[in-house]
């Protein structure tokens, strides 16, 4: 963690009852291929250009190789040391071969150290000078693991989460800090990186970038807010392929895709996996626009936490007006021409792609969707009247905005519509309510677990969009992400009353209709429970750390760990259950401790932000 491009081993062989010749082989793999994601078998696995290898006339082993597609220049350089000796050994190609004549009883200790760098990596000229040079400098084994502990420590004293009375729960959250930590080490480094939602651990997704950084940059912003600012700047690299995007669908804005990678296009595949049956089905999810909302919130959240003006007016305000144009140009008015619809979207639940006899088209005014857009409108408004003077006037020319503009953004950010049931619930889209209630007691009995209700219904020739039931938290992901002040402003702006006993009833009501067939719903659920129902919040969070450990997804985490889960149970002890909340130029305490915590979880302290008081 000192230095994310080394890495090193240490072996210790001690012959307890026996004298002789040991045979040490070590190497480079040559031969990495990616078989990790059982939907992607049918897709070419090789995604390395064969090696090529050469040695030092000391003992370091080069291997260069550059990725098929992209051409990314890759160095793996590797120093293989025995104790006592200085020969390179025998071998050939990337491997080294050692003969060893071991006395009974003496450790012979062998090291393995090996250095990474690629073509994208600063300061260098080329991958195979820098890996070589890097090992020429990497001291011995024992001063680099001090200097990795010391670094792990150095980041423990920020991150640590002690749980009183709770060691498994603890051990769980270390994990899963661990792996947002490693997952978001090279942000540190100030590399281009995102936050791929699988982590760096497998290769599900394809390594690609969804909505998840939502769930994750809260627990990064109050301790690394250097993190967060850095993995913002990635979303912001890719404005242009966003824009490009948008236009060619003939909208204004940027439009983020709902997966991407390298360039930022819309790398979401047409196609999922059915794992049951082995059937190809479509896939509709690129619909889901609500990508951008997530990342403008971010930025929003992000200042509001650091004040880092800088930021905001060098890279923020841009990204969020040109996503606030986007969603203003999606919504259309409506024939009385008093409110705004939002049209042809999926929100976060991909059970429903569309209405029931018209799959793939998309519904018409998620709640989710609009409320977000209505909030991001006005906060769009808010930022592009920060800079003031000459600096206002050469931001507000540079993306040709003006006044007309802002008052329509504000018009539709006060008339979005939001679609309720008859008794008061929030519905999650215009004509949820005439779905028909799902057998959820029956499904539950014939297959035990129904996280995926797409595929069993796929395979059995139904369509989940034809019930009333939820992938993951959608409605709900509202109260996840808005305190109830908050929200009551938001609906006040837009125009709609919301009584205090709407918010429990449409709590319940999808409570009780979802499957969690993403580990981003239990998050969600467990964090809106958390003040009314400390105990099913609780069990909701206890789930939610199992995710990968107890692989609850049936299988997945092989193919990667869940990161915005991960991120997201790490996030709640601190601002859910510890109850800080950043907003308004205020730090904000409501702590409300899981049960049968007498104490406030926290052993960490939140470093002071500059706004407050
Ligand atoms: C979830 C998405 C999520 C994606 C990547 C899907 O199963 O439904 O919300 O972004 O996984 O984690």
């Amino acid at each position: 963690m000192a230095d994310p491009h080394l890495a090193a081993l240490e072996v210790e062989v001690t012959a307890v009852d026996w004298a002789g010749t040991l045979e040490i082989e070590s190497g480079i793999n040559t031969a990495v291929s990616n078989r990790n994601a059982a939907a992607d078998a049918a897709l070419n696995r090789l995604h390395l250009r064969p090696g090529r290898c050469s040695r030092t006339p000391g003992a370091t082993v080069l291997v260069e190789t550059d990725t098929n597609q992209s051409g990314i220049h890759i160095a793996l350089a590797v120093r293989t040391r025995l104790a006592g000796r200085t020969d390179a050994g025998a071998g050939s190609g990337a491997r080294q071969l050692f003969k060893v004549q071991l006395k009974r009883g003496m450790p012979l200790i062998i090291e393995k150290t090996a250095a990474l760098a690629t073509s994208r990596d600063y300061a260098v000229s080329t991958a195979g000078l820098d890996a070589l040079a890097r090992i020429d400098r990497a001291a011995g084994f024992a001063e680099l693991l001090a200097r990795h502990v010391d670094a792990w420590g150095r980041l423990w004293s920020v991150f640590g989460i002690e749980l009183a009375g709770r060691p498994r729960s603890g051990m769980a959250l270390s994990l899963q800090t661990f792996h947002v930590l490693t997952a978001t080490a090279a942000a540190s480094d100030d590399q281009d990186a995102g936050i791929p939602a699988r982590g760096l651990h497998g290769e599900g997704y394809r390594g690609h970038i969804f909505w998840d950084e939502l769930f994750v940059y809260p627990m990064l912003t109050l301790r690394r807010p250097d993190l967060t600012r850095s993995l913002l700047l990635y979303r912001f690299r890719r404005l242009d392929a966003a824009r490009d995007a948008a236009r060619r669908a003939g909208f204004r804005g940027a439009m983020y895709p709902w997966q991407s990678g390298s360039d930022g296009r819309d790398e979401t595949p047409t196609t999922l996996f059915n794992t049951r049956d082995g059937d190809w089905i479509s896939d509709h999810s690129y619909r889901q626009r609500h990508v951008g909302l997530a990342i403008a919130y971010s930025v929003w959240r992000y200042y509001q936490t650091t004040g880092d003006i800088d930021f905001l007016t060098r890279y923020g305000i841009e990204l969020l007006v040109e996503i606030a144009r986007f969603f203003a140009s999606l919504a259309t008015p409506d024939e009385t021409g008093n409110r705004f619809s939002i049209d042809s979207v999926m929100g976060p639940d991909e059970f429903h792609d569309g209405y029931p006899g018209n799959s793939g088209g998309g519904v018409r005014n998620n709640a989710y969707t609009n409320i977000l857009a209505a909030w991001v409108l006005a906060r769009a408004i808010e930022a592009a009247e920060v800079p003031t003077g000459g600096d206002r006037e050469s931001l507000w020319n540079r993306l040709g905005m003006d006044e007309a503009e802002l008052n329509s953004w504000d018009a539709i950010s006060r008339r979005l519509t939001v679609v309720f049931h008859s008794d008061g619930v929030i519905s999650q889209f215009e004509g949820y309510e005439k779905l028909k209630e799902f057998d959820w007691e029956g499904y539950q009995a014939r297959y035990g677990n129904i996280g995926r209700l797409d595929l069993i219904l796929q395979s059995e020739g139904d369509s989940t969009n034809n019930y009333r039931l939820s992938k993951q938290a959608d409605v709900l992901m509202i109260f996840y992400l808005f305190s109830a002040e908050e929200l009551q402003d938001i609906f006040d702006r837009l125009g709609y009353h919301l009584r205090p006993q709407q918010i429990p009833r449409t709590v319940h009501f999808y409570l009780s209709r979802t499957s969690h067939g993403s580990t981003l719903s239990r998050v969600a659920h467990s964090w809106v429970l958390a003040r009314s129902n400390r105990r099913k919040s609780w069990s909701l969070f206890r789930q939610a750390l199992d995710s990968d450990l107890d692989d609850t997804q049936g299988g997945t985490t092989a193919e990667g760990i869940h990161l915005g889960a991960m991120a997201g149970t790490v996030d709640m002890v601190l601002r859910c259950y510890g109850g800080v909340e950043t907003r308004d130029g205020a730090l904000w305490l409501h702590p409300v401790l899981p049960p049968g915590t007498a104490r406030c979880p926290l052993s960490t302290a939140v470093p002071g932000s500059a706004h407050q008081r």
